[in-house]
């Protein structure tokens, strides 16, 4: 059991976010791929779990988000339901499953709620993809928007910078997040644009909005769990604030263990039958 308190044991809805919002109680997310790791980071408290399209980058080692198929997100968002007791488990729709059209992005939508029992979608882009927004949301499943760098959109973009500095792009952003929410979404996730922006998006919408690289002045904040667990090398953007550095942790445990076989330490008497 987490030594963290958890003032609400529930399992956390989407109406709770929401309520979290109106009450001012900020919302902790983050990411998880795995079984494992999903049973720590429930247990220690977090409101929402994220299974990303990074799982691309941090499980499969791919530069971009764009390779992950459908079928490999479905086999990480079934690990992450299985270990999950509280969080509210938001599961990303690849590149590709919901763009071509509404038709099927409703099809691809309800198979991975039905074979991973997610409890929610998260789904890159606004005005463009509004049709396959309110699709999904025709049939019951609750979408969560992401506006701002959106990883799916990187060919386009070229380049990971802040997004959204200018007053064209942030009067965009500003559009979609409120066409997001009048669609029906439950929250919307911005990821690195200008905090001023972020902030007045989320005084201007009443559903949570969940930053990562957007600054304090919004309802909620996402991290990749191994990117703030200290597991991902050199990759040190400003918005990231690293609680560990479990790369050293797992390298000194791994070096001890190689050592200790070696030197015929490992095992000991006491370790064997
Ligand atoms: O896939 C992901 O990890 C994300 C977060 C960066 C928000 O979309």
């Amino acid at each position: 059991m987490s030594k963290y308190i958890v003032e609400d044991p529930r399992k956390v809805t989407t109406h709770r976010l929401i309520e979290m919002k109106a009450k001012g109680d900020k919302i902790a997310m983050l990411t998880a791929y795995d079984y494992t790791m999903a049973s720590i980071v429930d247990a220690a408290g977090v409101d929402a779990i994220l299974v990303g399209d990074s799982a691309s980058n941090v499980m499969a080692g791919n530069v971009t988000t764009l390779p992950i198929t459908l079928d490999q997100m479905i086999y990480h968002a079934k690990s992450v339901v299985r270990a999950v007791k509280r969080a509210l488990v938001v599961a990303d729709m690849p590149f590709g499953t919901y763009q071509v059209n509404a038709d099927e992005a409703v099809k691809n939508a309800i198979r991975i709620m039905k074979e991973t029992h997610a409890d929610a979608l998260k789904l890159e882009g606004g005005e463009e993809i509004l049709p396959s927004v309110r699709k999904i949301l025709d049939a019951g499943i609750p979408i969560m928007g992401h506006l701002g760098l959106m990883p799916q959109s990187i060919n386009k973009f070229g380049t990971y910078a802040v997004r959204a500095k200018d007053e064209e792009e942030a009067n965009k952003l500003m559009k979609d997040a409120k066409l997001l929410e009048e669609a029906g979404c439950f929250a919307v996730v911005l990821e690195k644009i200008p905090a001023s922006l972020a902030k007045r998006v989320a005084e201007s919408l009443s559903i949570p909005i969940i930053g990562i690289g957007a600054g304090g002045d919004v309802d909620g904040q996402v991290l990749v769990c191994t990117d703030m667990l200290g597991m991902s090398g050199e990759f040190s953007p400003r918005f990231l604030r690293r609680y560990a550095n479990l790369s050293d942790v797992i390298c000194d445990a791994v070096g001890n263990y190689v050592n200790d076989v070696k030197t015929r330490d490992f095992p000991n008497e006491k370790e064997q039958y």
